[in-house]
């Protein structure tokens, strides 16, 4: 394993290889400790390299056997191994050779999950970003692509099932070897290393077929442990919806007669998308009403969706480098973006999105981690899969659609497909097919891609009554961030509307200044000036409908014109935004009067308004359900910025909700009692809405109640995981020292103790219970026999949500939490280094902590900078982190 910070890769540095590899067959003779893998790679000089040019391979922990050239096995002298690397200098003039290189590999001892490991006793890997070079020397680097046959011969017996990529090619015993049987897979579609995959074990399937658009018969198969194959249905069902909505919204079909899915236990993300063959962490597979919640079906059928829409948007055009990530990323985000909007609630799927930008994005946007949606350098990639390149890469591709239009969109997205299929893209090629669709420059926008930082845009207004006219000003600026001292003014899309006094938007006769089309100001200079004429009455501006740009918006409106948009946008979007900006107000000001001493006070308005929302039956319970739920703690402490007291937060929301509560518990009541589930259980959005409705009311209630009695009820009548669970955290988080939670949690875990993956709910109800005994519950739950620090989602469940989920309880003043999270990493970082320096982002806005807690985290990470022998993974988040 490297142990230091390793070179810095930069994107000016690109170069394409030297050599070519057309044609890549694999070999693997599959022992649980001892495997051989024998690589047979045509390789072909590239026209422009000179004769003489050596042969650099990448390697990482590598074992080599053997290596020949056309034939002839090499001797020592002739070439160079490192577990890193293989050079071979002596190649043939004609710049036409063979080299068989044969490794063994231990995919028993390999806990990094990355390259061949095995997970629960099967065979399976994961190969982006560096994984394939675990496996064998190779160019491991997406813009090497090769058609690959792999033949995988291992025991009948352990491994009855046997993949890779493509379409089966040939299977049977091995003559020779009692026991032993083969596989031989063809994958006709060029492809870089990183998308190759095998998996080989002993697993159980459920089946199912696709006829595409044209009449291509497909085979679809997801493969479990054995006896959850009924919990992968509705995973099957998503897919076949995907597979359905690419072609109608993309024209995209798909391209093997086969598309395997395989579900592991052992897995550091969240699936992948191998071509023909995706890998998954069985998280995103499993699912029945009794284990899974509304939450998870949404999450199973977005992770469905995003693998399977990467067969064109990564597979068939891949990116040209690591740099270019993306590309493939964020396109493919927002493809399931759109999906789920197209499949759940189109408004309610837009909030989430947003919701999740906010929380994830906008935090690592605002602090040490902060880099561009396409980063001009790195030291280690795996620290580059970030909600900035996924998330805020998807932003950037809904903005192209919004300044172009649905229609340029989709000729823009054909042309992509038909002038890169098969290619290593950038991207600026990307940029160039919607430059090219439109006719409009796009060189502005691409620095969307460049800059790095949460532009804030600041609007006020004006109203001449006489004039009819109403002016907006606006101005931008993007904070400065990581290596990026100035920023230029960007392409900000603004959607917008002008509300009069009856809630309908009026029209301008004219406009002056700026750039208006279609509902949208386009922002291009730090500041502008637009003036709308033929407006009669006052307006109330409502800007950024649909979160049109990633951006933090600041407006002038009064309480009163933040009230208005909140009862009367016609765009959802900014009316959630609205209450939540009310919400978030008076969160604030209740956070920072208890820091001086006083307690909160709770103005009427946002009461009266909530009654509004709540009880408006013609609005869809999942919208009012996000209505009702105030921000977040780390909303709040993202909002304050600096000097942040999580003590102080917590006693302000607490005190929210309990006025909402006490102003309306008698309807709250009734309409708690109104929208019990009658009907069989269903996870369709509709249900699954009055469900996130419901229970967000029991919290309010239980909390009025002073009462476990409601929860504990709900707990038992359940009969699905999102009303158990919704009951289950009522009870933890806010009466966790009464009979009914220690019940309710034994209940829980006498039904699910045999599952860890339902089990992790039970430990992160536990790890974000708020308070100072947060930790020794930690500490004493880490005893419990299902948890590992060896699996990615036990340590993710439990440790990583008492770090990022549970503020009151991680931010304990004596900094003991913040230790105990240094002893954590340090234990993980040997075994799995993606993990630990995952885990160790959680700490990227710990400037704007209030001086104590502040100094107590500067303590624990210095700690662990000073530790000797950290992995590259860690020691990368941990140096930025700092500096
Ligand atoms: N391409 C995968 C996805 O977006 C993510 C794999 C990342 N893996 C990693 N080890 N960094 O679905
Ligand atoms: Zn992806």
């Amino acid at each position: 394993m490297r142990t230091e910070t390793g070179p810095v890769f930069r994107l000016e540095d690109y170069r394409p290889t030297p050599y070519a590899i057309p044609v890549t067959k694999l070999d693997f003779l599959l022992e649980p400790t001892k495997t051989v893998v024998r690589a047979t790679l045509s390789i072909e000089r590239r026209p422009q390299t000179p004769p003489g040019t050596p042969l650099i391979l990448d390697g990482d922990a590598l074992q080599l056997v053997s290596v020949s050239l056309d034939g002839r096995e090499l001797g020592g002298n002739s070439f160079i191994a490192t577990p890193e690397r293989l050079e071979i200098n002596d190649l043939p003039e004609s710049g036409c050779f063979t080299l068989e290189i044969v490794t063994q590999i231990n995919p028993t001892t390999n806990r990094q999950l990355s390259g061949l490991y095995r997970s629960s006793g099967v065979y399976c890997t994961q190969c982006e970003a560096e994984g394939f070079r675990r496996i064998t020397y190779y160019y491991d680097r997406p813009d090497v692509l090769s058609v690959y046959t792999v033949r995988i011969e291992a025991d009948r017996d352990a491994a009855p099932i046997l993949l890779s990529n493509g379409n089966p090619v040939e299977s049977g015993a091995v003559e020779a070897v009692a026991g032993r049987h083969f596989a031989i897979w063809h994958d006709p579609h060029p492809k870089p290393s990183y998308l190759f995959a095998l998996v080989a074990g002993s697993l159980g399937v459920v089946k199912d077929h696709f006829t595409t658009q044209s009449g291509r018969a497909v085979d679809l198969a997801i493969y479990v442990e054995h006896g959850k194959e009924e919990r992968a249905l509705y995973a099957m069902d998503a897919l076949k919806r995907s597979m359905r909505w690419d072609e109608e919204k993309f024209g995209r079909e798909y391209d093997l007669d086969i598309f395997n899915i395989v579900a592991v236990s052992d897995f550091n993300m969240g699936a992948m998308e191998n071509k023909g063959l995706n890998v998954f962490n069985d998280k995103y597979v499993l699912a029945d009403p009794q284990t899974a919640t509304d939450a998870d079906y949404a999450g199973i059928e977005a992770v469905i969706a995003h693998e399977y829409f990467h067969n064109w948007t990564g597979n068939r055009i891949t990116c040209r480098d690591w740099f270019q990530l993306c590309l493939k990323e964020g396109l493919t985000v927002y493809r399931d973006h759109e999906f789920s909007a197209d499949q759940r609630s189109r408004p309610v799927k837009r909030i989430a999105e947003v919701k999740l930008l906010k929380s994830q994005q906008f935090p690592e946007d605002g602090g040490p981690l902060a880099h561009p949606v396409r980063p001009r350098q790195y030291s280690e990639i795996n620290n580059f899969y970030t909600a900035t390149v996924y998330e805020k890469g998807s932003e950037v591709v809904r903005m192209i659609r919004t300044i172009i239009g649905p229609e340029l969109f989709r000729k823009g997205m054909d042309l992509y497909f038909e002038r890169h299929d098969g290619e290593a893209a950038t991207i600026e090629d990307f940029i160039k097919v919607f430059a090219d669709v439109s006719g409009q420059d796009f060189s502005q926008f691409a620095l969307w891609y460049d800059q790095a930082g949460t532009p804030t845009v600041r609007a006020s207004f004006s109203y001449d009554a006489e004039e009819a006219s109403f002016t907006v000003a606006l101005s931008q600026a993007i904070p400065p961030t990581p290596g990026q001292a100035t920023k230029k003014p960007m392409h900000i899309p603004v959607a917008f509307g002008l509300i009069g006094p009856d809630g309908q938007d009026l029209q301008p006769s004219s406009i002056e200044g700026g750039m208006v089309r279609d509902g949208v100001i386009h922002l291009r200079h730090a500041e502008e000036t637009i003036t709308f004429h033929g407006i009669h009455e006052r307006p109330v501006p409502s800007l950024l409908r649909g979160f049109s740009a990633p951006i933090n918006l600041v407006a002038a409106l009064s309480e009163h014109e933040r009230r208005f948009l909140a009862l009367n946008d016609s765009d959802p979007v900014a009316r959630w935004q609205a209450m939540n900006d009310i919400f978030m107000q008076a969160l604030l000001d209740g956070a920072k009067r208890t820091r001086d001493g006083y307690s909160p006070q709770v103005d009427n308005i946002v009461t009266e308004l909530v009654g509004r929302v709540a009880f408006d039956d013609a609005i869809e319970p999942a919208f009012r359900a996000l209505c009702l739920t105030l921000p977040s703690e780390s909303d709040i402490a993202r909002e304050m910025g600096r000097n942040v007291d999580p003590d102080a937060i917590l006693a302000s929301r607490q005190h929210l909700i309990g006025v909402i509560a006490s102003s309306h518990a008698d309807r709250f009541a009734a309409v708690y009692d109104d929208l019990r589930q009658e009907e069989a259980f269903s996870p369709a959005a509709a249900p699954a809405g009055k469900r996130a409705l419901r229970n967000v009311l029991l919290d309010y209630l239980s909390l009025y109640e002073n009462d476990p009695a409601r929860a504990a009820r709900q707990f038992g009548q359940a009969d699905n995981m999102t009303d158990r669970a919704a009951a289950l955290a009522v009870l933890v988080h806010r009466f966790g020292d009464t009979q009914p939670a220690h019940e309710a949690l034994a209940s829980f875990e006498q039904r699910f103790g045999h599952d860890a993956l339902i089990m992790d709910k039970w430990f992160v109800v536990q790890a974000t219970r708020p308070g100072e005994n947060a930790l020794d519950n930690v500490r004493a739950l880490m005893e419990h026999p299902l948890f590992s620090l060896d699996n990615p989602n036990r340590v993710r469940g439990l440790i990583g949500a008492f770090c990022a989920s549970n503020p009151t309880g991680f931010n304990r003043k004596d900094g003991a939490a913040y230790e105990f999270f240094a002893d954590m990493l340090l234990s993980i970082d040997p075994e799995n280094p993606q993990l630990s320096a995952r885990l160790l982002t959680s700490l990227r806005s710990w400037r704007s902590l209030e001086d104590v807690r502040r100094e107590h985290v500067r303590s624990a990470l210095a700690r662990i900078a000073s530790t000797s022998s950290l992995s590259s993974d860690l020691r990368d988040i941990v140096e930025r982190t700092l500096a």
